[in-house]
């Protein structure tokens, strides 16, 4: 994703609203995005918290905010059902594909309400259709035709649905509620193993103790599915992605 960062950080950030000197939340940061590029905009007078559920997650994001010279979010664990911060802490709430994660969303979408100011913004970005991203696709799809469809990438487009997530903040209070697609396209060589994160990322539980040669059919049946869209030795990668936005 590091390539793709800056196409999806800057529209999530703009939609959100995040301004020079505001006090930013970032939930389920994982890796660290967007609160590394929430961060930068922000500058010296803002502040920028990157959380996450699981404090190992942030291990890579802690690392990075380190090793950077100029403004660098602070990291703690926080779970966005039961937020740690006082009501009204925040000016913008981001998230980058992490709501679609969580069972009690009219829960989560409760708490990122409180920790905001009145006025405040939350932005949310989630995976858009299946179909319209091609790692998924491709390497779901090839995992599902050898070894059945588990159910387990559902939840990765648990909000691919338009509307569907903006729904909720309205029944939620939220106000100015608003959605935009983008599908950002990143183009790979032919021929290299640019899927494997994303196999073992969604898949990895169900490559488990497969025989190596079930896993080696996979791997073939993932590379033959991207042969078949390349052109002029690249491969076009789509992520169609949503941003949703609303206002306390
Ligand atoms: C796909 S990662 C997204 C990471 C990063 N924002 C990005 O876009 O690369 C989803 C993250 O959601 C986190 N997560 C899941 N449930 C959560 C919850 N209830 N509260 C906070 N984070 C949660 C997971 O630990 C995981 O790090």
């Amino acid at each position: 994703m590091a390539d793709m960062a800056d196409k999806l950080n800057r529209p999530l950030l703009d939609a959100g609203g995040v301004a020079e000197g505001d006090r930013v939340l970032d939930l389920a940061s994982g890796a660290g995005e967007p609160a590394l590029s929430a961060a930068r905009r922000v500058g010296s007078r803002g502040l920028v918290v990157g959380s996450d559920l699981v404090p190992g997650m942030m291990a890579g994001a802690v690392r990075r905010a380190a090793a950077l010279e100029g403004e660098a979010p602070v990291f703690t664990a926080a779970d966005m059902t039961a937020l740690p911060f006082a009501d009204g802490s925040f000016d913008r709430v981001t998230c980058r594909f992490g709501v679609m994660f969580v069972p009690d969303i009219a829960g989560a979408l409760a708490e990122l309400r409180r920790v905001l100011r009145p006025g405040g913004t939350a932005a949310l970005m989630v995976w858009g259709r299946r179909d319209g991203n091609a790692l998924f696709e491709v390497v779901g799809g090839a995992v599902e035709a050898l070894l059945g469809d588990d159910g387990s990438m559902a939840p990765l487009f648990r909000f691919a649905e338009p509307g569907s997530l903006t729904g909720l903040m309205r029944e939620g209070g939220w106000s100015a509620v608003a959605e935009s697609d983008l599908t950002p396209v990143r183009k790979v060589p032919a021929g290299q193993p640019f899927w494997q994160a994303t196999l073992d990322m969604v898949c990895g539980h169900r490559l488990h103790g497969l025989p190596e040669d079930r896993r080696a059919g996979i791997e073939a049946e993932i590379t033959r599915r991207f042969a078949g869209r390349a052109g002029d030795g690249m491969i076009p990668l789509p992520a169609h992605v949503r941003i949703v936005v609303g206002t306390r």
